[in-house]
């Protein structure tokens, strides 16, 4: 392990590298079941059971997998809108160094929330309709004291052209804009304050397709200009291919597998995986693999099978896989896998 060796205050977590901007570790969210008069805990919905990444500054980290395996509980988590059942996420504050977001004080939160930002999926009930753009722009700069007035009024005229709004829009109201447009100006609120992480989720899923992609240039762009460093949260593998990095496969509240954007697609290494890449439309009709249909529904997280959780829907589970957790493990540079068979198995990548 190498040290973070930029000048910050808080101690450096154990498994970061130089430029690394988040650590998360061994992070949970067990959610009860209440049932009854009394409401009585009758279970737990393990949203999120030991997830560990990394996100480095400046990459756009995408995180996949099927509707419920805890993509938005982990991004919740990070952003403190939930406490974790257990676990750390270290992010590195541009001015107050290194700090665990669970446990960090309320002073030291205040300061945290300006540089991490979320950009969520709805962009019709994220914006509050009796709300001007200025309003809803120019909140977070008055909130934090960055600007008012008439200066406050040319920064998010300067935000609105930063997303591709006529600054004239200011003074009227979401209803007025169509989806792709409001989502922009839900991209300029996030990006106000400079942050340093902008957590994406799913933030083109509710777009029409012909919109996605201009959204997708505009996530990048603003990347590219501001610095900014991206979790994006997606359910599909052919939104994040072109936009990350790196992407980690999540299934049933675990990371399944993490690996550098090419890899992944390339030589993908988990089962689960495989299928997902199946999916993805190719324009070449050679390489078009064959479909995998995986069997079966998502599992319950309130009751997931033993072992691996992708087990009982795996064409290649063994006996092991039926009673063994598969640690995550590093099989190639910058590549980790929870897979007991993936030392014996070739799978199929998309252009494979
Ligand atoms: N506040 C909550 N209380 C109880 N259970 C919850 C809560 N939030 C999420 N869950 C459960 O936790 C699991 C993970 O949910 P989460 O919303 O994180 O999934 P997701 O990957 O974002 O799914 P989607 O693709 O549908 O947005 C699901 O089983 C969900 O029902
Ligand atoms: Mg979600």
């Amino acid at each position: 392990m190498t040290t973070n060796t930029s000048a910050q205050t808080g101690t450096v977590p154990a498994g970061a590298v130089d430029g690394d901007l988040l650590v998360v570790r061994d992070l949970v969210k067990h959610f009860p079941i209440r049932k009854g008069f009394w409401s009585k805990i009758v279970g737990h919905v393990r949203a999120v059971d030991g997830v560990s990444f990394n996100v480095r500054q400046g990459e756009t980290l995408g995180l996949v997998g099927e509707s419920g395996c805890g993509k938005t509980t982990t991004s919740r988590l990070v952003m403190r809108a939930y406490q974790p059942t257990g676990g750390t996420i270290h992010f590195r504050d541009r001015t107050q160094g290194w700090l665990d977001i669970p446990t960090a004080s309320a002073t030291q939160v205040r300061g945290v929330r300006r540089n991490l930002q979320m950009i969520f999926q709805d962009p019709y009930s994220s914006l509050n309709p009796r709300m001007t753009l200025l309003d809803i722009i120019g909140e977070p700069l008055m909130v934090n004291g960055v600007a008012k007035g008439s200066e406050l009024q040319d920064r998010v005229a300067e935000l609105l052209r930063l997303v591709g709004l006529h600054p004239e829009y200011m003074a009227r109201y979401p209803h007025a804009f169509s989806g792709g447009q409001r989502q922009r100006v839900g991209i300029a609120r996030a990006i106000a304050l400079e942050p340093q992480l902008v957590v994406c989720d799913e933030p083109v899923s509710a777009l029409d397709v012909s919109i996605q992609a201009q959204t997708l240039n505009l996530l990048e762009d603003l990347q590219a200009r501001l610095g900014l460093t991206y979790i994006f949260v997606a359910h599909d593998l052919s939104v994040v291919q072109h936009v990350s990095t790196r992407v980690a496969v999540m299934y049933v509240g675990r990371i399944v597998e993490c690996a550098p954007t090419e890899d992944l697609f390339f030589t993908p290494k988990h089962p689960y995986t495989e299928a997902l890449l199946s999916a993805v439309p190719t324009p070449d009709p050679t390489r078009r693999g064959s479909r995998i249909f995986l069997a079966g529904e998502v599992p319950d997280a309130s009751n997931p099978p033993p072992g691996c959780h992708f087990h009982p829907r795996c064409r290649y589970a063994a006996d092991i896989c039926r009673t063994t957790v598969p640690p995550l493990t590093e099989i190639a540079p910058g590549h980790t896998v929870a897979c007991h068979m993936s030392d014996q198995l070739s799978l199929t990548g998309v252009h494979s």
